[in-house]
């Protein structure tokens, strides 16, 4: 059984374009490598995270994530075992950070609603996000 992590943050202060796509690689480098599967949501200066993966790299990820000082007001939603959802959403891990990326996520995963308890909580919180 895998393990999945969600939380939402805050950036620190506002990041600028560089300041994100060096983010962006290095998590989408580090999680490849680490097989860890999820999202990463960029809104209005908020983060929107979910991680999955083997218990003990996603935990100590997480801490690692908690002490960034690019973000802070770290809320963790929900920790729990759980299967892999994102594994086959795009790469496995991907980050979103326009409408149209939203409204496909929110497709995948009204489409896995059924099966998994992870995927119908996570859209029920992009919904919300899609409405602001
Ligand atoms: C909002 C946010 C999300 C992050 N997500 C990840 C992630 O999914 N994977 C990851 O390796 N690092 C992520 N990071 C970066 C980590 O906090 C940390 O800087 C990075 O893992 C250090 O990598 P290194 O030990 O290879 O230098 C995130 C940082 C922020 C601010």
């Amino acid at each position: 059984m895998m393990y999945a992590i969600c939380y939402v943050s805050d950036e620190r202060k506002e990041l600028n374009k560089e300041d994100l796509i060096l983010l962006y690689e290095q998590t989408v480098y580090n999680n490849y490598r680490e097989q860890i599967t999820g999202v990463l949501i960029y809104k209005d200066g908020s983060f929107f995270q979910v991680l999955e993966g083997e218990h003990q790299i996603i935990t100590s990820l997480f801490d690692k994530i908690k002490k960034d000082k690019r973000h802070m007001n770290v809320i963790t939603l929900f920790k729990r075992e759980s299967d892999r959802v994102f594994d086959d959403y795009l790469t496995g891990f991907s980050i979103v950070d326009n409408y149209q990326g939203l409204e496909s996520l929110r497709i995948f995963l009204a489409d896995k609603r059924a099966v998994s308890t992870t995927s119908a909580c996570v859209e029920s919180i992009i919904k919300s996000y899609l409405k602001a």
